[in-house]
């Protein structure tokens, strides 16, 4: 036996229990790991409580670091041992997890077990908003949200690196500091935000909106863009848009939206292993501060639910088994 997270049906972050299931082990394909940390990402919360279509009973989690405790039939890349992290796996939150060994990503020396739990999800996520998404240049003007949390600290350090101009919002002056600390150039509150940009911007708006806050947000953000301008909503962290009529976009001025996810940007192998080299190689170099802000033992899993969607997180959110 080993422990895991369930929740037995959809609800509140209280659905969340620990509790003793049969240990895993790696089907063919498969690796069997132990779990060193288990990253906490928003769409966790949103699966919990049934936003999206999931089977119950669930373990929740996509993302881990570890040590493969067990190689399956077929697998040739990887021995017991080593040390692997996934953004594509299923019920992180346990002691033991088996992922796809396609879909694992070797840990490079320089990457701590927390780093490498931290920053598949998020910093691939990062990496395609600014490369395949919306291909950012050098000099352009972005407006991203909630530039303290775990997706917002990593795009802004990366789209300064691009020799970006960075605008972010933040809900308190200590999310401030942090979003500042990341390189951002101009950090708003949410209220008057969009008034705010527009003045920032000599009246002209900016060339790329990221936003993953969604409902509070959307409609601000639209407001914000440059004529040819694209608003990318990449999440729902106060809800989601509701229906829109396309026929704004061009009285907007000729704008574009799009409602991009991580899975579409992982097509392949080589696309896989460009982003999280690019992501771990900058994490090991220094050249990308991964901040963990959150630390729960794995039995606590209820109240980093809590915690993140109370808006009291920063940067990354980690279970310890
Ligand atoms: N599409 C994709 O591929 C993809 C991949 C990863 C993440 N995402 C999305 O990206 C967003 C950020 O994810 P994350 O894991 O990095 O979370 P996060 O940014 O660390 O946490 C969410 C942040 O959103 C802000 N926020 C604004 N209004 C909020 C509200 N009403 N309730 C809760 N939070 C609110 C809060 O920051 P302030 O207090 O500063 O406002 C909060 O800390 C989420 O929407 C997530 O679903 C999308």
């Amino acid at each position: 036996m080993s422990k895991a997270i369930v929740a037995n049906q959809p609800g509140g972050p209280e659905v969340l229990e620990l509790t003793d299931v049969d240990q895993p082990s790696a089907g063919p394909g498969q690796l069997l790991i132990r779990v060193a940390a288990v990253g906490v990402n928003f769409i966790d919360t949103y699966e919990r409580q049934g936003v999206y279509n999931v089977p119950f009973p669930y373990t929740p989690g996509s993302e881990a670091s570890g040590t493969i405790e067990q190689v399956g039939e077929g697998v040739e890349d990887y021995q017991v041992g080593q040390r692997v992290a996934t953004a594509e796996g299923r019920g992180t939150y346990a002691e033991y997890t088996v992922v796809d060994a396609d879909k694992a990503l070797p840990v490079p020396d320089g990457v701590s077990d927390e780093a490498a739990a931290a920053l598949p999800l998020q910093g691939m996520t990062a990496h395609y908003l600014i490369n395949s998404t919306y291909k950012v240049e050098p000099g352009q003007t972005v407006l991203t949200h909630a530039g303290a949390g775990g997706v917002g600290l990593l795009l802004t350090q990366l789209l300064k690196a691009r020799g970006a101009r960075v605008i972010t919002t933040v809900s308190s002056e200590e999310k401030e500091q942090l979003a500042r600390a990341a390189g951002a150039d101009e950090v708003l509150r949410y209220e008057g935000f969009a008034d705010r940009v527009r003045e920032l911007t000599d009246g002209r708006g900016v060339d790329v909106v990221f936003d993953g806050v969604g409902k509070e947000t959307f409609e601000g953000s639209l407001s914000t863009l440059r004529k040819r301008g694209m608003m990318v909503l990449f999440g729902g962290a106060s809800g989601q848009v509701p229906p829109f009529d396309l026929q704004r976009l061009n009285a907007l001025g000729s704008l574009f939206v799009t409602r991009p996810k991580l899975k579409d940007h992982l097509l392949n192998p080589q696309e896989r292993r460009w982003r999280s080299d690019e992501i771990f190689n900058a994490a090991a170099g220094g050249k990308l501060d991964v901040r963990v802000g959150e630390r729960y033992p794995l039995a606590e899993a209820a109240q980093a639910h809590r915690d993140l969607q109370g808006r009291k997180t920063t940067g990354k959110v980690l279970l310890t088994p």
